[in-house]
């Protein structure tokens, strides 16, 4: 009887242990570790935020455990920061900054020269005619000085000049009005103006599709003349912008080598994986969670083998809740690019990331 009494009651402790334990392995509850730490003996993981975010406190929570670097998504492009001539909107900026120094987090300050999000009067005199190359580098050199001065030893690394190499495999640079007014001058201008303000400051060229084989040797001509001309670029910025089917490994280790062989430091600047290939495409939701996190754990184990090379990984946004890629390039199409779902909870990529 009591033999029987005692097989029962561990059969049942067995059965207990196997539950808690199968539960526990599909929740994958959170260590007190996270992704910096993870990550402590590669590279700082960054992370894009918005100052609306920081005065949230289960996103600030989730920043602090899991990053150690922030970058601002917005507030320090021309548009928001530098809205009119003479006038700086600092608010937004000196939040995100004071933020990262409290909590003692490195900064990576984005971007100083974009055709983006560049407000119209920086191009144009009060006539509305296009100013000349002088009056725009000088307009360039005043707000690099400003931007950069006043944020000095605060923020260790920034981009100076985002986007500037064309789409267009017949041409090297974009044609934009930076382009059309300067010539190719204002890249390096940029990169002085920037130097100057403060000489301590990572300076980098930042793109998107940086993989592509073409684009991939625009940007390193690009970057190979400026080094040739004396230019102070100290590093260069892969977006990272990618999907469920990009990049290829093989692109991925092959951008890393090429840029690294100029001696330039690389960082990921923007990550986010979307969970679709092209723009019509509609797969679902759980076949393209897992291809996900099988694409990122693909990136990550690159990232990993090239710790030497690579300086930086940066996310573009906190979590599913908030990305740039809900509603584009279609719009109403929510995406689901980031480690985080719209809960703020790890999803299946996330584990993938941080277990190796
Ligand atoms: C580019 C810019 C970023 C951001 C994204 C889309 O990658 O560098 O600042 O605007 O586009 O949001």
């Amino acid at each position: 009887m009591r033999q029987d009494a005692i097989g029962t009651r561990v059969l049942l402790t067995g059965v207990l242990i196997l539950v808690i334990t199968i539960n526990a392995a599909a929740q994958q509850p959170y260590s007190s570790k996270g992704l910096k730490d993870y990550y402590q003996q590669y590279f700082p993981i960054g992370v894009a935020v918005s100052a609306n975010q920081l005065k949230d406190s289960a996103q600030t929570a989730l920043i602090l455990q899991e990053f150690n670097s922030l970058t601002p998504e917005n507030a320090m492009k021309m548009g928001p920061i530098h809205p009119e001539e003479g006038r700086y909107n600092w608010r937004d900026a000196d939040l995100i900054v004071n933020f990262a120094q409290q909590h003692h987090l490195k900064i990576r300050g984005h971007n100083l020269c974009w055709h983006n999000q560049t407000p119209k009067w920086f191009f144009y005199d009060g006539n509305g005619k296009l100013v000349s190359k002088t009056v725009l580098l000088q307009r360039l050199k005043d707000h690099i000085y400003q931007v950069v001065g006043r944020y000095k030893g605060k923020i260790y690394a920034w981009d100076v000049v985002n986007e500037a190499v064309a789409d267009d495999d017949s041409q090297l640079l974009r044609n934009s009005l930076w382009y059309q007014i300067c010539g190719e001058d204002f890249i390096a201008k940029a990169f002085q103006y920037a130097h100057e303000a403060d000489p301590d400051a990572i300076l980098f060229y930042n793109d998107y599709n940086t993989e592509q084989p073409q684009k991939r040797e625009r940007i390193y001509r690009l970057l190979k003349q400026l080094l040739a001309d004396g230019v102070p670029i100290n590093a260069v910025g892969l977006q990272a912008h990618w999907s469920l089917n990009k990049p290829s490994t093989e692109n991925l280790i092959a951008t890393i080598k090429k840029y690294a062989s100029l001696g330039l430091q690389v960082q990921i600047t923007e990550l986010d994986i979307s969970v679709f290939t092209s723009n019509d495409e509609r797969i679902p939701a759980a076949a393209a969670e897992q291809r996900q996190a099988e694409q990122y754990q693909r990136v990550f184990e690159v990232f990993r083998e090239f710790k030497k090379e690579l300086t930086g990984v940066t996310f573009w946004n906190l979590s599913d809740r908030s990305s740039w890629l809900n509603n584009f390039p279609v719009p109403g199409r929510k995406n689901y690019p980031l480690l985080f779902d719209q809960s703020l909870k790890p999803k299946a990529a996330y584990w993938k990331v941080t277990q190796f």
